[in-house]
């Protein structure tokens, strides 16, 4: 079933109206979908800011924008935005059967999705039916713009600056019907009621059309807060630290990010970094004509040289332009989303999704650097995060990086760690490092919701995390980190560390090592829960047909390295050559560890520290190459 056409055509027209629509069913297998587990209401998922009736004017689509702003080609800045995931947001067919599973949990949850993934169909009421469930067929085609032009040029610093922000902010601040957010994020937009249009230049060429206001607040990482902090309102902080489900048909009781669970933290992240405090000099790695980069834009839409309108508007022209690619890393969408709605998409929106999985590409093969060492029979590996934020942010569900290693005999391949299967998708997790946030539900949250206690991918019944040891940015701070609900669970880094190290035992007959850091937008075991938890629509079974014949989320190469490896005596852990009571001191102090990676004791290389390791050690005592 495909879903939907698009409400950007080539030209003008097409761009601002009429087309025909497809819409798509939520009937399933004709049978009534059970009702959903958590009967929430509206008032539930209620959030601070603008609401529809702030408006005075509504939210216009990109329709309204593109004849000027590149004529509707999406080569063209701004244009590239329709290559990103912010123009793919409703079309993503993992959002579409990840929001089935939202709906059949909480009832008008979807409200909240759709407030983020297309704020013109949240700020226009449609979307959602009378039970909060999805409603595709009250969707305009225009709502699948996703993350239109519109929503992020009528942003409102939600903190007014005197001096800095524009004068009548103040005022749209203080009429807001349900008053400004307690902490900004959770799309607590404030937007202007008026259609005045606001960027980061105050130099506009004489002939720009529209209503326009400087905005500094476009140049800063805050903007992107409003949608890049996700927090469920539905559960508060308990004095003892876990997160329980409010009363049913109640607002948040604070409103206060930090009251509430942590889904995303990618703003927060980078506002503890270095890149937010001062900037960093990345040698040109990110952000196009800029050589310091500070703010998500300046990796996100690296500088370039051109214009940002037709040359009958007489528009400025820049070297500081700032592309609308929102380069990132989720390159399975977009290829899914380019295979789903092959037939309906404009010919030039291909060609920017094309573009943007190039410049994805490049993003994933900058965002770190790979040393390896060899330490007597340990292979060392260090991956140093060059991102903004963590290595590997956003998104929990799925999202996964790992390190794999392959160990050669001249050509022979003798061992392998992290083992990735391409034809099933399956990932041996046991023998390697892989960064990861799981999350999950606890024993009261399991009673409310009938859901077992432990992982889970239902992500509006989520309240605790049981694992993150994704790598920080430069400037990490433990105690600033945990405050802002960005700590680490079941791993540690030290105060300043933006690097992890792992080590592997070598195998004796081993003469040279590879090693690969992969990403992969989705593990098999998230589009598995989203096909089989579905009990509603043929969203779940899309996915998995979409996500099979586009290759399984096929893992991209961030690094790839190969060492030659010298020989080395057995059971000469601390790697100096001999066997002696420093690596017996290794053996006894790391005893009874397991998964054990690092200068640790495991000296027959099996993964846990035990008699074996002993043995290794006594048996070849006193020895040296
Ligand atoms: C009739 C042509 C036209 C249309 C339609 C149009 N713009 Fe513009 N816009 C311009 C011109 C010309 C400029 C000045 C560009 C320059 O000199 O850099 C401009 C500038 C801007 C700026 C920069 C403001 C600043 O201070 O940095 C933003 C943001 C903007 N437009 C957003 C939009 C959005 C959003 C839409 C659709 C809702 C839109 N425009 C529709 C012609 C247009
Ligand atoms: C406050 C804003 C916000 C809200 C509310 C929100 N999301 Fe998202 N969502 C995001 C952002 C930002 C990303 C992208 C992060 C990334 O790529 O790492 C995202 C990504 C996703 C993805 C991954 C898509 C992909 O292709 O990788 C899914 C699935 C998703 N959201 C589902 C939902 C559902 C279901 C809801 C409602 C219950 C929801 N979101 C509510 C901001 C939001
Ligand atoms: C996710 C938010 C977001 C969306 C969506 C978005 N913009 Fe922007 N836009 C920005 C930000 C932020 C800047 C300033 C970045 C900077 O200065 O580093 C900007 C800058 C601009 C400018 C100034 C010149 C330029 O080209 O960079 C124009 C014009 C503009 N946007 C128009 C548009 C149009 C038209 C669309 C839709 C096709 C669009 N924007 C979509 C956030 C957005
Ligand atoms: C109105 C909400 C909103 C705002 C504001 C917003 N984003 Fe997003 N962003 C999203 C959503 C929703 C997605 C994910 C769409 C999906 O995966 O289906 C997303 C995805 C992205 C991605 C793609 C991630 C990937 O995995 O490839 C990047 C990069 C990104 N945003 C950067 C930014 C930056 C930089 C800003 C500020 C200039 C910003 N966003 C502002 C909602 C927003
Ligand atoms: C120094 C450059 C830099 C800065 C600053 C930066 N990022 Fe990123 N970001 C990256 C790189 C590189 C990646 C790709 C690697 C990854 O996915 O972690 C990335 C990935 C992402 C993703 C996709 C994560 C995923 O895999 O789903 C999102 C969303 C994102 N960034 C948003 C932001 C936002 C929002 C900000 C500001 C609050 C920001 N970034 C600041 C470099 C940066």
């Amino acid at each position: 079933m495909k879903s939907m056409n698009l409400c950007v055509g080539r030209g003008p027209v097409a761009g601002l109206a009429v087309l025909v629509v497809s819409l798509c069913g939520t009937a399933f297998g004709g049978s009534t979908p059970p009702p959903p587990t958590l009967n929430t209401t509206s008032t539930d998922f209620e959030e601070l800011g603008t609401v529809a009736g702030d408006l005075v004017l509504p939210l216009l689509n990109s329709g309204a924008c593109l004849f000027c702003h590149s004529q509707f080609d999406f080569n063209v800045e701004p244009g590239r935005w329709a290559g990103s995931m912010h123009a793919q947001s409703v079309r993503d067919p993992v959002w579409q059967a990840a929001v089935t599973i939202a709906s059949q949990d909480a009832a008008f949850s979807v409200e909240t999705c759709l407030k983020c993934h297309s704020p013109l169909a949240h700020f226009g009421g449609r979307g959602v039916d009378v039970n909060g469930q999805i409603d595709y067929a009250s969707l305009q085609p225009a709502d699948f713009d996703g993350v239109t032009c519109n929503a992020c040029h009528r942003l409102v610093d939600p903190v007014y600056e005197a001096g800095v922000s524009p004068t009548v902010d103040d005022m749209i601040i203080m009429a807001l019907t349900n008053g400004p957010p307690v902490t900004p994020g959770n799309a607590q937009y404030v937007l202007d009621p008026d259609d005045v249009r606001r960027g980061p230049f105050n130099d506009l060429g004489a002939g720009h059309p529209h209503s326009w206001l400087y905005s500094p607040f476009h140049q800063e990482g805050d903007l992107c807060q409003t949608c890049h902090d996700v927090s469920n309102p539905t559960l508060s902080k308990q004095m003892d630290g876990s997160y329980q489900l409010n009363s049913i048909n109640a607002q948040h009781p604070t409103h206060d990010k930090h009251d509430m669970f942590p889904e995303q933290r990618t703003y927060t992240e980078w506002s503890l970094s270095e890149f937010a405090a001062t900037g960093v000099d990345m040698g040109g790695l990110f952000g196009g004509n800029k050589v310091v980069v500070s703010t998500c834009q300046d990796c996100h839409m690296p500088d370039v040289t051109g214009e940002a309108c037709i040359p009958p508007f007489d528009p400025v022209f820049r070297t500081d332009l700032p592309l609308h690619t929102f380069q990132g890393a989720n390159n399975t969408a977009l290829e899914m989303i380019l295979h789903q709605y092959s037939e309906e998409l404009d010919e030039t929106m291909v060609d920017a999704i094309n573009a943007n999985l190039a410049a994805n590409l490049t993003m994933l093969q900058n965002a770190t650097d790979m040393e390896l060492t060899q330490n007597g029979c340990q292979l060392e590996v260090k991956i140093t995060n060059n991102c903004g934020h963590k290595l590997l942010t956003g998104y929990p569900e799925g999202r996964r990086i790992w390190i794999n290693v392959k160990y050669y005999d001249g050509a022979v391949l003798v061992a392998e760690r992290g083992f990735y299967d391409t034809g099933t998708a399956a990932l041996t997790t046991t023998d390697t490092k892989v960064y990861e946030t799981v999350m999950g539900i606890d024993a009261t949250q399991s009673a409310a919701t009938g859901e077992p206690v432990g992982p889970s991918f239902h992500l509006v019944f989520l309240n605790m995390i049981l694992k993150d040891n994704r790598i920080p940015p430069r400037g990490f701070d433990n105690a600033a980190f945990e405050a802002g609900q960005a700590g680490h669970v079941g791993y540690s880094y030290a105060d300043g560390q933006y690097w992890d190290e792992t080590g592997y035992g070598i195998p004796v007959d081993a003469d040279s090592a590879e090693v690969t850091l992969y990403y992969q937008s989705f593990s098999r075991e998230y589009i598995e829960f989203l096909r089989d938890e579905n009990q509603t629509d043929s969203k779940g079974t899309d996915l998995w047909n979409t996500y099979v014949a586009t290759g399984m989320s096929a893992p991209i190469v961030m690094d790839q390295m190969t060492v030659p490896l010298t020989p080395f005596q057995e059971g000469d852990i601390d790697g100096d050559g001999d066997v002696d009571f420093d690596d017996l001191n290794i053996v006894l102090s790391n005893w009874g560890a397991t998964q054990s990676l690092l200068r640790d004791g495991d000296a027959d290389k099996d993964g846990d520290v035990d008699f074996d390791d002993l043995n290794v050690v006594l048996g070849f005592w006193g020895q040296s190459l």
